[in-house]
């Protein structure tokens, strides 16, 4: 008995160098084959087991499970280092720096159109306005006639629509009609919603006008608001939008669905208003139209006009984008061209 255990102990240290002088994988199968596999040498010792007295057998056996257990410990922690050494050895050969910083994926990035929306909804946003969304396609009623455009007033005139092959419905040629879904849903709440999107006008292509671009309005109704209330609204945005201390002017003008209205500029974000080459020599820009809401606009909303007011204003947002970021052609946006798109 003490024999057997004599052999299998002089096998694990046998076995331990020869694992140690394992170089590769291959090898370290040839290992197991040879010491712990079904024709091994740990096999042939075992026979001998037969000729062991019961009381021994167990003690032999035992014995024979805990080294062969530690060599198939040991056989694992070579094959990882092995593993590891030939991976080494195989990005050497393939002349692989590990340590060479790597090459920076392309990230995409908001198109211009979408970072202006963005920060024009954030600034509307803090005070107090909230997305409401309207759709694109709109019948004429909710369009022109709801807000008063009378029909075929050549007020109409001033946006040309695109029509669909449905009569009356049409591509909105602004955001306004958003202004009376607005109002319906929430009469006689008071509100305060902004409307960012496309609108359609089919218009000549230049490079001041394209056929599909965005706006945003901003609508609030309430008890007692007044054109201070949107005169302070607007220059806080213009503030936030174009910087600190910026100036704004409030020109009269006409729209049917506001009374008064009034066409609204900033002073030339270039010039700082002495007149340049951006704001042709007046030192002002315009950035928008805006107007206290119309008393026939009101009601068509759901709103008595004796006892409600409310204020509207709507802008381009590409415009925006343009003069803050001196683009001079508002065909950029719409071209796919990849070098202005990275660029703005
Ligand atoms: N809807 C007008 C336009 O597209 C802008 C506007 C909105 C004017 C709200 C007054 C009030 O030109």
């Amino acid at each position: 008995m003490s024999d057997l255990i004599g052999q299998l102990e002089a096998l694990q240290v046998e076995a331990q160098a020869a694992l140690v002088a394992a170089q590769h994988t291959p090898e370290t199968e040839a290992w197991y084959a040879a010491y712990l596999g079904r024709k091994g040498k740990m096999t042939t010792i075992l026979r001998g087991l037969g000729q062991l007295s019961q009381e021994e057998r167990p003690r032999v056996g035992k014995r024979a499970n805990e080294i062969k257990e530690t060599l198939e410990a040991a056989l694992l922690v070579r094959q990882e280092s092995i593993a590891a050494a030939e991976m080494q050895r195989m990005l050497a050969s393939e002349g692989i720096d590990v340590t060479m910083p790597g090459r920076r994926p392309q990230v995409g990035k908001l198109h211009p159109t979408n970072q202006a929306m963005r920060e024009m909804v954030e600034i509307l946003k803090q005070m107090g306005f909230q997305v409401y969304d309207s759709p694109e396609v709109e019948t004429d009623d909710f369009n022109f006639g709801l807000l008063n455009f009378p029909p075929d007033h050549p007020a109409r005139e001033m946006q040309d629509t695109f029509f669909t092959t449905t009569p009356d419905v049409i591509l909105r040629t602004h955001t306004s009609p958003g202004q009376i879904h607005a109002m319906r849903q929430y009469a006689p709440e008071p509100i305060r919603v902004m409307l960012p999107g496309k609108c359609y006008r089919n218009e000549d292509v230049t490079a001041r006008s394209e056929m599909m671009f965005y706006q945003i309005e901003g609508l609030a109704i309430g008890r007692n608001i007044t054109f201070s209330d949107l005169k302070g609204t607007l220059l806080n945005f213009a503030n936030q939008m174009y910087g600190e201390g910026r100036k704004i002017r409030f020109r009269k003008s006409y729209f049917p669905f506001t009374e008064p209205s009034v066409e609204v500029d900033v002073d030339c974000v270039l010039c700082g208003g002495a007149g340049c080459r951006l704001c042709k020599h007046t030192g002002w820009l315009e950035i928008l139209g805006a107007g206290m809401v119309h008393p026939i606009v009101l009601q068509n909303g759901g709103y008595d006009p004796a006892l409600y007011s409310g204020f509207a204003f709507g802008m381009g947002i590409e415009r925006q984008a343009m003069l803050k970021r001196g683009v001079d052609d508002i065909r950029l946006f719409y071209s796919n061209d990849v070098r202005f798109l990275e660029r703005v």
